[in-house]
C-alpha cells in the first residue's frame, strides 16, 4: 500500500476556502486499491473534512496530546481524534519539534497515546540544514526514531515513518531522490522492512513518482501541495502506476 498524505498545516485561513479544497477533493481523488489517501486538516475542519470528503482520502490529525483528557487547555487528545473519524495523526514534526519545543520524550508519550487510541502515528524525523553540512543525516534520524520511537514494539504496532529533512519543507528545494535513498536504507535497517517509509519535503506533483520509484519509499507527506486539490489529487493518480 503506498500513502499520499497531506499536512495542511494551519491552513487555509477561512471556512470558505476549507470547503473549495475539500470539494476538490471529494472531485479529483480516484479511489483505488493501490493508494491510501489522507489528509491532515487543522483541528477546526476535521467534522466538515469528514462531511466533504465522502471517503475520497482518510482523515489524520496534525498533533495529539498525550493524555486522553483532563486540564491542558488547547489540546487535543488521540482519543478525541478518533472520535472525529481521524486513523491517523502525525507527530513530531519538524515545525512542532522546532517552534513549539516539543522533545523526543514528549514526542515519545504523543506516540504511544496514538497507538492506544488506535490511531496510526506518522512519526515525522529529519535533519536541519546545519546538521546535513555537518554531516550528521542519519545520525539526526536515528537519535529520533530510538528516542521518540522507545519501547514500541516496530514489528506490530502500525507506525508509519515520515523523512523530511527540515531544510527542503516549505522551500521548493526538495531532497534528491539519490540522497532520500541512502537514509530511506538507514531507516529500514534500523527498524525494519514492512514500516511504511514516507519522504517529506517539497514534493509535487513532479517529483512525487521519483521518490517512490528511484528511492525506495513506500508514500509521501505532502505540505504546500496538498492545498491544491489538483496537485494532491495529480500525486495520487501519478504514484497509483507504480
Ligand atoms: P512541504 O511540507 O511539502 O510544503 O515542503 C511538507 C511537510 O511539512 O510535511
Amino acid at each position: 500500500m503506498k500513502y499520499i498524505i497531506g499536512n495542511w498545516k494551519c491552513n487555509p485561513e477561512t471556512v470558505a476556502e476549507a470547503k473549495k479544497i475539500l470539494n476538490g477533493y471529494a472531485k479529483g481523488i480516484k479511489k483505488n486499491a493501490k493508494v491510501k489517501a489522507v489528509v491532515c486538516p487543522p483541528f477546526c475542519y476535521l467534522g466538515l473534512a469528514k462531511e466533504m470528503l465522502k471517503g475520497a482520502a482518510a482523515l489524520g490529525g496534525q498533533d495529539c496530546h498525550w493524555e486522553a483528557k483532563g486540564a491542558f487547555t488547547g489540546e487535543v487528545s488521540a482519543p478525541q481524534l478518533a472520535g472525529m473519524g481521524c486513523g491517523y495523526v502525525i507527530i513530531g514534526h519538524s515545525e512542532r519539534r522546532q517552534k513549539f519545543g516539543e522533545t523526543d520524550e514528549m514526542i515519545n508519550k504523543k506516540v504511544k497515546a496514538a497507538l492506544a487510541a488506535g490511531l496510526a502515528p506518522i512519526f515525522c524525523c529529519g535533519e536541519t540544514r546545519e546538521e546535513r553540512i555537518d554531516g550528521k543525516i542519519t545520525d539526526i534520524a536515528e537519535i529520533q526514531i530510538k528516542e521518540g520511537l522507545k519501547d514500541i514494539d516496530l514489528d506490530t504496532a502500525p507506525v508509519i515513518i515520515a523523512y523530511e529533512p527540515v531544510w527542503a519543507i516549505g522551500t521548493g528545494t526538495a531532497c534528491s531522490p539519490e540522497e532520500a535513498q541512502v537514509v530511506h536504507q538507514f531507516i529500514i535497517n534500523i527498524t525494519n522492512e514492512k514500516i511504511p517509509l514516507l519522504y517529506g519535503g517539497s514534493v509535487d506533483s513532479k517529483n512525487a513518482v521519483s521518490y517512490l520509484q528511484n528511492a525506495g519509499y513506500s508514500g509521501l507527506l505532502v505540505g504546500g501541495a496538498s492545498l491544491d486539490p489538483k496537485e494532491f489529487a495529480g500525486i495520487v493518480e501519478a504514484v497509483k502506476i507504480i
